[in-house]
């Protein structure tokens, strides 16, 4: 029995062997290095970067918010608004206030 199964594994195992190589080959992995543009990690400083820095900067960079149109008071609340309702964002109501004055100072209709 062994001497007649011992070819049928040597014929298997040898057959196999290049597709195993192969297999090898395509899986070898390198590195690359990307360059990415420059982004800021926090909001510029002001009076409150603080509150905004603490609760705007979990999900999305501060360039996402600092990227988009120019808006009125009653436009940053219902945004701020809309993070906490929408995308239950923790945002500690107490700062809620600062954080709307801070983009208004930044990025308000002038
Ligand atoms: C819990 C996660 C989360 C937190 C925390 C968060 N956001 Fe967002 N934000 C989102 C999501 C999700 C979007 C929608 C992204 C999209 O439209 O692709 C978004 C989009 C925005 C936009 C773009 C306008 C829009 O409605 O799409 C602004 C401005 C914004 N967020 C400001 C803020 C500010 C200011 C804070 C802090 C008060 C904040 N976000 C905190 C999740 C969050």
């Amino acid at each position: 029995m062994v001497r007649t199964l011992l070819p049928i594994a040597l014929v298997v195992g040898v057959g196999f062997a290049p597709v195993c190589a192969r297999a090898q080959s395509q899986l070898s992995l390198k590195s690359v290095s990307v360059d990415l543009p420059p982004g800021d990690d926090m909001f510029p400083n002001g009076p409150g970067a603080d509150a905004i820095n603490n609760n705007c900067l979990a999900c999305h960079s501060a360039d996402m918010v600092l990227n988009q149109p120019a808006l009125s008071k009653a436009q940053w609340e219902v945004q701020v608004n809309l993070m906490r309702t929408a995308y239950k964002a923790p945002i500690d109501p107490k700062d809620a206030g600062a954080i709307v004055d801070y983009l208004v100072s930044i990025k308000g209709i002038k």
